[in-house]
């Protein structure tokens, strides 16, 4: 029997509580155990559970490898946070507003020996191929990072760069999260691979809806500051959409908007925002996370499990690209 997704979540809530218990010394695990328990989504874990369900195995042994990847995405947003200098995550303080900036960097580093170290719960044919995996997939999270940050000071961003930005920040780890369920579930390299193409492509509709969100959403339920990405100069596929589309006055304004740092960003925060909607750019980008997403659910065909599995798949892609956080 298919479990739905809430029981997956709870599922991996239930294991995730048994594992991050604070221990000494208080100041490197509390902040480990705050992040991991303010919750989130639970998407990665969630994927990695229904993966390895789909392609015949007992979801709870592929709970390790969830965990490894939820400790990782947690290690990535601590650091993140330190980076992007957001003060919010989940509605809560970021790990170093609540502490410092060392004491976010320890944690995070400890964070991602953690996520490592849960893989020794697996044979050792599993463990290599699940290492492996990881190993690429976390130093591509690192190079897609650093463009995010180098892109921030650059006028000349194009949209592949911004693309294989995203692919690489993002939308790897989804794959990669889908993959370890495959690669627990012991299922055919030629499955493996293409559940990684479907996460990938359903990762960058998730990065692009994250930026969206990050100008658009609810500061009341959204949980992270609301134009935060503005704040930064990000340069978003919102941003360089707008760029293309809008008349020379106006874009020589929004470049001018995207070259400064201000104390004070509320006017800078509603003139972009006018820019993306009256440009739009907005809705370029509501169509780019919708045309993201199709191409993932194109992937399915090429998968050999059962209808009733590629549905799930399809319904869990559909109520992603619904979300307010
Ligand atoms: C935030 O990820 C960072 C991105 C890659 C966009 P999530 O939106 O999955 O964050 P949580 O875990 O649900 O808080
Ligand atoms: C985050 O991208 C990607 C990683 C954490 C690796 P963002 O900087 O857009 O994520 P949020 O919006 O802070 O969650
Ligand atoms: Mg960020
Ligand atoms: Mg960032
Ligand atoms: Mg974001």
């Amino acid at each position: 029997m298919m479990q739905n997704i809430l029981s997956y979540q709870s599922a991996f809530t239930d294991y995730l509580e048994g594992y991050a218990s604070p221990k000494e010394p208080e100041n490197l695990y509390s902040p480990i155990h705050y992040i991991l328990q303010l919750g989130g989504k639970r998407l990665r874990p969630v994927l990695t559970l229904m993966t390895a369900e789909i392609f015949g195995i007992d979801y709870n042994k592929a709970l390790d490898a969830a965990l490894s990847i939820e400790v990782f995405h947690n290690f990535s947003l601590v650091h993140d946070d330190i980076m992007d200098d957001a003060p919010l995550r989940r509605g809560q303080q970021t790990v170093h507003e609540k502490w410092d900036l060392n004491t976010g960097i320890l944690s995070g580093d400890a964070m991602l020996i953690m996520a490592y170290q849960l893989f020794e719960n697996y044979n050792p044919i599993t463990f290599q191929a699940l290492a492996k995996l990881f190993s690429k997939t976390a130093l591509e999270v690192c190079e897609g990072q650093q463009y995010d940050v180098d892109f921030e000071t650059r006028d000349d961003v194009t949209i592949p760069e911004y693309l294989k930005m995203i692919e690489y920040k993002t939308a790897v780890l989804v794959g990669a999260a889908m993959k370890m369920g495959a690669i627990v579930a012991e299922t055919s390299e030629e499955n493996q691979n293409n559940i990684y193409q479907f996460g990938r492509l359903l990762g960058i509709a998730f990065q692009l809806q994250d930026d969206y969100l990050d100008a658009f959403g609810d500061p009341e339920t959204f949980g992270k500051q609301v134009g935060g990405d503005i704040i930064e100069n990000k340069k978003t596929y919102l941003y360089l959409k707008a760029l293309a589309f809008l008349d020379k006055k106006d874009r020589i304004q929004l470049e001018q908007l995207f070259s400064v740092q201000l104390d004070d960003n509320s006017d800078k925060i509603e003139t972009v925002k006018q820019y993306f909607i009256t440009s739009g750019s907005a809705k370029a980008t509501q169509d780019a996370i919708k045309e993201y997403t199709e191409e993932a659910f194109k992937v399915l065909d090429t998968l050999s499990i059962a209808d009733d599995k590629k549905s799930l798949l399809k319904t869990f892609g559909t109520s992603l690209m619904t979300r307010s956080v």
